[in-house]
């Protein structure tokens, strides 16, 4: 299946070389997605000498397979911010917010990024009586943090909705040209910014990152790869989902003027763009832990019966998946690693992460010049917070351990290669090993330990994406056993073919 997001769809690359050899910066980024690149702006701004370090090309990560939205309250709702921390914190967090999202929109401005950025109305809408008191809640929760927010009847979708939450001024761009066009902006001796570098090995005592073609000796690493690559406390702390999106064309072109997400749990997003002079409609809803999902169920199938269900769709144009990483305590963690002085980090972003990733940066590159930053203790890394994030955190770590013991513990799909359907992953135990076993289209086996090579648990096979992925912290490799997304750094060990 082809699971190109419409941004990928309607992008170009920019074409950074390859690092290669030895070069020596103040800073060293790695991850060239929203967080990396806007780091990289704001550091060789102030000053400093910046490299960054995209394993594959600018902005076709996460930020790549982002839902392109930018608003001040949160998917999971700002009100669970404020039951667990009080009103002066969810109001912190919607400022900070709001702040980022106005300091993007003078960014594309200041620059002229051609993302068409947009303000636009959000609304979030009850699908059945028992959200109502949520939407109330989120309400009142913004309307005490300031926010333009409001509740209407007015909700303009070709589908009766009765009421929703309003909240003006928010924004959507194209988060892939914005990351590629800032990448191309900034580009220069000072800043430069590496492709296809992925990092293979990073010295945090020695202040040295290595790739396979050379290596960057720094002052401080700064880790913008979503989930921090290598071993930290704090993927104990955030948890792996994916959600999946569509971008669709409509037989009319009553295409809905706004943002709109519902109230239920998994909640639906719809909006609308237009690039290149097409509109698109797009809708992404469905969740389920990184590895454990059900084999027997078509996500994308689904997001695609809610969306005709409600729309005229003549076709579907785009289908591509996402992950994210949701904290235990609901605020992401941002700053200085909590092992190493000179590395930071920022994660658990949620799928809040267009705006959380430039706050991100904001944050760490203002405690890397040695600026105050008023948000810095809101989103503090080393925080320790039990009773804010104990029952997250049993309940998700007992999820990882339930995973390692199933794991372990359970049989093969099959016993001998010749099993394996064609364009399709199994796990098969010969000679009484078990083993990830990929069959390609021309019948060829890719043979690899499906021992996942961050903390061992045992990956699972993703038949959408055509992935290994691993249910406890949320790594994934290609068919070839290579890494897609971290934390894991090192490929799926190869095995010999034996049938
Ligand atoms: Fe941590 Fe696989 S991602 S064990």
């Amino acid at each position: 299946m082809d699971t190109t997001s419409i941004w990928e769809g309607t992008s170009a690359e920019v074409g950074f070389p390859a690092l290669s050899g030895e070069i020596e910066v103040d800073v060293v980024i790695i991850g060239g997605g929203i967080t990396g690149i806007t780091a990289a702006m704001l550091l060789s701004r102030a000053g400093k000498s910046v490299a960054v370090l995209e394993a594959n090309h600018v902005g076709q990560g996460t930020t790549g397979y982002s839902t392109g939205n930018l608003y001040v309250t949160l998917a999971d709702q700002l009100y669970h911010v404020r039951d667990k921390w009080g009103q002066e914190t969810a109001t912190a967090v919607a400022a900070s917010r709001s702040e980022t999202l106005d300091y993007l929109e003078g960014t594309v401005v200041e620059f002229n990024l051609p993302c068409r950025f947009d303000r636009r109305p959000h609304y979030i809408f009850p699908t059945h009586d028992s959200q109502v008191e949520k939407m109330q809640r989120e309400y009142e929760t913004l309307r005490d943090a300031g926010q333009p927010a409001s509740l209407t009847r007015e909700v303009p979708l070709p589908f009766p909705v009765d009421q929703a939450l309003k909240i003006d001024r928010q924004a959507q761009f194209h988060p892939l040209i914005f990351v590629q066009s800032l990448a191309k902006s900034i580009a220069s001796d000072r800043c430069r910014i590496f492709e296809d570098s992925k990092v293979v090995e990073i010295d945090d005592d020695q202040r040295v990152v290595r790739t396979a073609g050379g290596q960057v000796r720094a002052e401080k690493i700064i880790l913008a790869t979503h989930m921090p690559i290598g071993f930290h406390l704090v993927q104990t702390e955030v948890f792996p989902y994916r959600e999946y999106g569509l971008a669709l064309r409509l037989k009319g072109d009553s295409y809905p003027e706004g943002i709109f997400w519902t109230f239920e749990q998994p909640s639906h997003s719809i909006r609308s763009y237009e690039a290149d002079g097409t509109k698109y409609l797009i809708v992404i809803g469905e969740l389920h832990k990184t590895g454990q999902h059900d084999d027997l169920e078509d996500y994308y199938a689904k997001v695609e019966a809610y969306a005709r269900s409600r729309f005229d769709v003549e076709r579907v144009e785009f289908r591509w998946s996402a992950q994210h990483y949701r904290p235990a305590d609901e605020l992401p963690y941002i700053g200085r690693s909590s092992t190493t002085k000179d590395t930071y980090l920022a994660t658990g972003f949620g799928t809040n992460g267009l705006i959380y990733g430039p706050l991100a940066a904001a944050i760490i590159a203002d405690d890397i010049c040695g600026r105050e930053n008023r948000w810095a203790d809101l989103y503090n890394s080393r925080r320790f917070t039990p009773a804010k994030s104990a029952k997250e955190f049993l309940k998700e770590n007992a999820n990882v351990a339930a995973q390692y013991a199933k794991d372990y513990l359970s049989r093969a799909d099959v016993e001998r290669l010749g099993e394996v359907p064609r364009g399709e992953g199994r796990m098969a135990e010969l000679d009484g090993e078990m083993l990830a076993v990929y069959r390609d289209e021309n019948g060829e086996w890719t043979v690899l330990s499906p021992v996942c090579t961050h903390l061992g648990c045992i990956v699972h096979w993703n038949g959408w994406e055509k992935s290994w992925d691993c249910p406890c912290h949320g790594s994934r490799f290609r068919t070839d056993g290579e890494v897609i997304e971290g934390p894991a750094i090192a490929a799926l060990a190869k095995k010999a073919i034996r049938d």
